[in-house]
């Protein structure tokens, strides 16, 4: 394991007068105790993130927390420009800000400070407001549903809301409502999920990170949805769900969204990351499920296609699904002391 800070036990260590506590060697930051830290990173790691591959890890200051991409989870086939790797790493980043703000502290952010991604200081006292407890009550209830919604749509107060949530984190969420717009984002989402079909790297990434993997990371079976049929109109990626029943179809018209960013590269990835959890929490405060249509993000020439589509202006980061589904258990995550590096000394 890499780069374990190892306790010595509880109380202040005289050295670095950081307080250490029993529990794995985490130390308090921030004007936290180690046990509040533990359960700051903790709120951290329910972000989703691609196959649930978790790629990030923390290291901890006293009067710091850092964020840094975890290049052991890269999936260099399915992201290899690490583009979504970034947008997990921003949506962790949020659930962090939340998690600080619901304990009074005001999350202070600095982006890409040399190697790391984020790097998060106390910035003074955050009064504790409404919209944050309903956030943050949001964090493990939120999962990505890919069983059928009800075949009901998602009320126009509900999608200002969403869109709301996105510009409040500097980016835009675009709703494909326009009859020809949505035929032709379908048809990108089929044509790149016919080429990821035949990519060889991205099939064995699928594979790795699907059904049987370890207790602490991947997809499980229980998360698959139901398997994809010829007849649905929007291609879910097969994450080898059991057989579908008779009669149990996709819903035939979802709330679909694109979340775009306004800068290409590191920056806008990390914008988009936290509009993305924003998003998908504000969605879950309001009874909403999503999930990810991932393939024409993926496949370069298709999420070239799918920004001309947008006008050119914006950045195409993450496309969803959205409507009102039934209950889908959690995945599993790696624990906070499987995430931390040496401690930083500034
Ligand atoms: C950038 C990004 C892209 C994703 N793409 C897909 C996708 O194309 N299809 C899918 O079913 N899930 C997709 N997911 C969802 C992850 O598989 C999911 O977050 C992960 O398994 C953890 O589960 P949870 O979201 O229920 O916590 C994506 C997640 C992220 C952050």
């Amino acid at each position: 394991m890499d780069g374990v800070v190892r306790g010595t036990g509880a109380g202040s260590g005289p050295s670095t007068g950081v307080e250490v506590s029993g529990m794995d060697g985490v130390t308090g930051a921030l004007g936290l105790d180690a046990d509040a830290v533990v359960e700051v990173l903790a709120t951290a790691t329910l972000a989703p993130s691609v196959h649930n591959t978790q790629p990030w890890r923390f290291r901890l200051g006293p009067d710091l927390i850092e964020l840094h991409p975890d290049p052991t989870r890269r999936l260099p086939a399915t992201d290899p420009d690490d583009r979504e790797l970034r947008l997990a790493c921003g949506a962790a980043l949020f659930n962090l800000r939340l998690a600080l703000q619901s304990r009074g502290v005001r999350p202070m952010v600095s982006l890409l400070p040399d190697s790391a991604v984020a790097e998060v200081r106390r910035g003074g006292r955050f009064p504790v407001d409404e919209e944050t407890r309903a956030l943050l009550s949001a964090v493990p209830a939120r999962r990505t549903n890919r069983t059928p919604f009800r075949d009901v749509p998602v009320p126009v107060a509900h999608r200002q809301a969403l869109v709301r949530a996105a510009e409040r984190e500097r980016s835009w969420l675009h709703v494909v409502t326009d009859h020809d717009q949505r035929s032709r984002v379908r048809g990108m989402v089929a044509r790149a999920h016919r080429a990821q079909a035949d990519d060889d790297g991205v099939q064995a990434e699928l594979a790795a990170w699907t059904g049987g993997r370890p207790h602490d990371g991947g997809v499980p079976v229980e998360s698959a949805g139901i398997r994809p049929a010829p007849q649905d109109e929007w291609a879910l990626r097969d994450f080898r769900a059991g057989e579908r029943g008779p009669g149990k179809d996709f819903e035939p018209d979802p709330l679909v969204v694109v979340l775009c960013s306004f800068y290409d590269g590191a920056l806008g990835g990390l914008q988009a990351g936290q509009a993305l959890q924003r998003v998908l929490l504000t969605a879950t405060t309001l009874g909403l499920s999503a999930s990810f249509l991932s393939q024409p993000i993926e496949v370069r020439p298709v999420r070239d296609e799918l920004r001309r589509a947008l006008g050119g202006m914006v950045v195409p980061q993450a496309v969803l699904r959205i409507g009102f589904g039934s209950p889908v258990p959690p995945t599993p995550r790696r624990a906070v002391r499987d995430l931390l590096m040496e401690p930083a000394v500034r």
